[in-house]
């Protein structure tokens, strides 16, 4: 998937003479660029790692929601003079345009900042206007094109150190299945369970190219993929690597290389090494979606600008939790899982969710990536919005609730795996190899706030969302179906009961 800088530069070479952007940035002097960007070195020269955080996350907030103009290089040469688009045009072949872009487009650029799409609040999610149209395979026919609609960001960074976690249990279920079976010579089955979720199993040998895989809702390297609809990328800075370059047209360095224009608008350099950085400890240390109940036993339901509970409300979302369960939607939805340690860096501690190697060819280390110096933060501790005063104590809600030894409690409602939704689901085509009816158990944390609901978008009610689950989902959806109207209210009620919530302190 990562192309060569070499290969990048081959390309823009011959591309080179025949070059005009659509507008250019020849009006610099005159007006400027919106980014105030802060170089890798700069966060690095920070020592107290309070302070970095601080920094790094202050960084990726003003670019998260910055409206970048030409003179930044937001958009992109899209051809016909244009420099964004919601429909993708492979059709715009010619040279430095659509098609040409480097690396591939899958779509867009559709507008001039992150915060446009992610709105409901500040990093949520989008309503139907929002979503994104995308042509995964460059066939510019129109029957392959699909929708997707725009997730919340919240709680992000307590899903990327599940995946880590998770990844490194699977991998030491075959590493010792490995080494026994070399010692045994002979095939060891090993059960892949992690935090409670099976993965499947797989006949491990002791010389790797004659194991036999049984695995189930994750890449044959056993890596957990957590973010995006499909479960195809596995940190929050490789999503942000594709977001910037296909939803916004800024393209970052470490993608392309510095001094190349991947995107023909002009602009080198678009986005910083330290701004992939400040944008990732922004979107990793956004708050938990929060509940409801919770909100309303610490009197803050009103305040925050929600409806004060009505009486019963609490028995239904109780009996809703209660029957959720008892039909099996829990079998994906994972209600609660345990996070061994809550602290999170940029880049991560483990090289299966870190670029050691960045899609440009530049080893990460040699651009001040360092996992051995990293942005530190304590997903328990350090999180800077939904800080709330209640009889005169601070309640930093934002932050992971722990359990007795200090582990993180995550109640994602998901099981980080992927599952065939069925027909009814798919899109019109695979997505980098995954089949267009397999998606990863989506979140429901904060669904209350995330509607409209299904990666297209085509649910406006929870209720929608549920009946139109199908394939591994069928007999809970069934089951759903067959409950009284009542429970299925106290369902929905549940569910409703999840929230997202966001005060960013000024
Ligand atoms: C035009 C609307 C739009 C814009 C602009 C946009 N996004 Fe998104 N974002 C989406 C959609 C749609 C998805 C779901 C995509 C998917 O799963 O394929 C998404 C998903 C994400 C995710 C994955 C979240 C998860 O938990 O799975 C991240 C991270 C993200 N966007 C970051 C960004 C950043 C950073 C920017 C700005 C550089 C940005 N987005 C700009 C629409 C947008
Ligand atoms: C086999 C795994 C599985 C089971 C069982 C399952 N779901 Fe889902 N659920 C998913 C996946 C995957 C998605 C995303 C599907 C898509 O977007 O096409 C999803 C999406 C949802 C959504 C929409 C969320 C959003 O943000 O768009 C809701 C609500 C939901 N499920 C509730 C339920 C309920 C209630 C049940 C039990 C009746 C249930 N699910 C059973 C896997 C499952």
């Amino acid at each position: 998937m990562k192309t060569s800088r070499f290969k990048y530069s081959l390309l823009l070479l011959l591309f080179s003479p025949f070059i005009a952007s659509a507008t250019g940035p020849s009006i610099s002097g005159v007006e400027e660029p919106v980014a105030e960007h802060c170089e890798q070195s700069e966060i690095n020269a920070i020592t107290d790692p309070k302070e970095r955080f601080i920094f790094a996350f202050k960084c990726g907030q003003g670019l998260f929601s910055a409206r970048f103009n030409a003179l930044d290089g937001g958009g992109a040469n899209v051809g016909d003079g244009n420099m964004f688009t919601g429909v993708p045009r492979a059709d715009l072949n010619g040279p430095g345009e659509w098609a040409n872009h480097i690396p591939t487009r899958r779509n867009g650029p559709d507008g001039e900042a992150c915060v446009l799409c992610h709105a409901e609040p500040t990093t949520g999610s989008g309503a139907n206007a929002l979503n994104i149209v995308l042509d995964v395979t460059n066939s510019a026919d129109l029957s392959l094109f699909f929708t997707r609609n725009t997730t919340s960001l919240l709680g992000g960074g307590a899903i990327q150190l599940l995946a880590e976690e998770m990844t490194q249990d699977l991998l030491k279920i075959r590493d010792a299945a490995r080494s026994k079976a070399c010692a045994i010579r002979s095939r060891v089955r090993a059960n892949l369970v992690t935090k409670g979720v099976s993965f499947g199993s797989i006949d491990v040998a002791c010389n790797p190219s004659q194991d036999i895989s049984r695995i189930e809702g994750v890449d044959d390297d056993l890596i957990i993929r957590p973010f995006g609809w499909k479960g195809i990328q596995a940190s929050m800075r490789d999503f942000n690597q594709g977001a910037t370059h296909n939803d916004i047209g800024m393209q970052p360095e470490e993608t392309i290389g510095a001094n190349v224009d991947g995107d023909f608008d002009g602009v080198v350099r678009e986005l910083f090494v330290g701004d992939m950085t400040g944008l990732a400890v922004y979107q990793t240390a956004q708050a938990r979606p929060v509940t409801r109940l919770e909100l309303a036993d610490l009197g803050l339901l009103e305040e925050l600008g929600f409806d004060p509970l009505v009486p019963g409300q609490r028995e239904s979302i109780e009996r809703g939790e209660h029957a959720f369960n008892v039909i099996g939607c829990n079998s994906c939805h994972t209600p609660k899982m345990i996070l061994e340690n809550t602290v999170f860096t940029e880049p991560s501690q483990f090289e299966t969710h870190r670029d050691d190697i960045f899609p440009s060819g530049e080893t990460a280390l040699s651009l001040g990536v360092d996992p051995n110096n990293p942005v530190t933060f304590d997903l328990a501790n350090d999180i800077i919005d939904n800080r709330f005063i209640v009889n005169g104590q601070e309640v930093a809600l934002g932050n992971l609730e722990v359990d007795s030894h200090n582990r993180g409690i995550v109640r994602l409602f998901s099981d980080l795996k992927r599952h065939d939704m069925g027909p009814g689901l798919a899109e019109s085509v695979d997505d980098e190899g995954i089949p267009a009816s397999v998606f990863l158990t989506k979140e429901l944390w904060g669904v209350s706030s995330t509607g409209p609901y299904l990666s297209n978008g085509a649910a406006g009610t929870l209720s929608e969302a549920i009946i139109a689950h199908g394939g591994e989902a069928t007999i809970p959806r069934n089951k759903f179906l067959l409950l009284s109207s009542s429970l299925q209210a106290d369902i929905v009620e549940f569910l409703d009961n999840l929230l997202l919530v966001q005060v960013t302190p000024e």
